[in-house]
């Protein structure tokens, strides 16, 4: 199957999953803040941490679709850090998956809310008895997940990156914010996957390696197509970074040396996966098309 298939039926299976469990909300929860999280949560993405999770179990010989609520999980935590981040008091961005950001259309207190609901929510989802594998491999995923997203990964790369607005900072530290606010959670999606279908020790190791790798170049993809993409590809505005002095990659190396840093972390995914069969195609397919929609 072509990568460009495969994700497109993935992130089918995946919105199917978020729709019907939005539905199960829909008599339980406030009206208003639901219809905030669902307006963030299932608007077009390209779904590529749920798929990280589907794609990793894959890879180790699991059958993906009992793990989709996991993966609707990671999906939820990606949809809170995306209406947070886009907050006057952090981006200030206006435009969102090609429509107006949640706090435009729901005001700041709404948006605030329909983040800490979905952040909240993706755990309850984890912990369901009704979700399929071993408890204590949902508890390692449910670890993970809270580790990636909690103060040592994306909060803290968020606040590194809101504290590094304005000045000049290097390579290191780039990295060091880019690994931390997008680089832990794709790692994590991928270890997810990975432990929830049973993956040994030698295997979780090097698809970790792997997800740190696409981690990484995930964020300079997406700093370099916020310098040089258009809105109609990305569903936001364009260079934004510059104007609030973001710390980014292609503001300290150029786009040329920021592209070539792009090569280099694709050709260190593919061999972080060496030694995996056909099972890890899709894992290939996702780190070419990570990068190669910025290049
Ligand atoms: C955007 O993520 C935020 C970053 C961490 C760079 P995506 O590029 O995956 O956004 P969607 O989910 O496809 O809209
Ligand atoms: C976002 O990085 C990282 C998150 C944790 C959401 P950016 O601020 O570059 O993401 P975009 O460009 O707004 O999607
Ligand atoms: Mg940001
Ligand atoms: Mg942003
Ligand atoms: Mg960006």
């Amino acid at each position: 199957m072509k990568i460009e298939e495969y994700l497109r039926s993935r992130a089918a299976e995946v919105d199917a999953a978020l729709v019907e469990l939005i539905g199960e909300y829909r008599p339980k929860v406030e009206p208003k803040l639901l219809e905030a999280m669902e307006y963030s949560l299932v608007s077009p993405g390209k779904r590529i941490r749920p798929i990280l999770v589907l794609a990793a179990a894959e890879a180790v010989g699991a059958e993906a679709r009992p793990l989709l609520p996991f993966a609707c999980a990671a999906e939820m935590v990606h949809a809170y850090s995306l209406v947070h981040d886009d907050l006057p008091a952090m981006d200030d961005d206006d435009l969102r998956r090609g429509r107006p950001t949640n706090h435009k259309v729901f005001g700041e207190g709404i948006a605030i809310l329909a983040g800490d609901g979905l952040l909240t929510e993706a755990f309850a989802v984890m912990s369901r008895d009704r979700a399929a594998p071993p408890v204590e491999r949902r508890l390692a995923a449910i670890r993970e997940l809270a580790a990636a997203a909690g103060a040592e990964g994306m909060v803290g790369g968020q606040t590194a990156d809101v504290l590094a607005e304005g000045r000049a900072a290097d390579l290191p530290e780039v990295e060091s914010i880019h690994r931390r606010k997008t680089g832990a959670l794709l790692r994590a999606c991928v270890r997810i996957g990975a432990l929830l279908g049973g993956a040994d020790a030698a295997s979780l190791e090097r698809l970790s390696r792997y997800g740190e790798t696409i981690g990484l170049a995930f964020q300079v993809a997406d700093d370099l197509l916020d310098e040089i993409g258009d809105t109609r590809a990305t569903g936001k505005q364009a260079q934004r970074d510059r104007a609030r002095g973001k710390a980014t990659v292609p503001a300290l190396l150029g786009v040329e040396r920021a592209r070539g840093l792009l090569r280099e972390l694709r050709a260190r995914s593919l061999a972080d996966l060496d030694g995996f069969g056909p099972n890890a195609d899709p894992l290939r397919g996702i780190a070419r098309t990570v990068v190669d929609r910025a290049l």
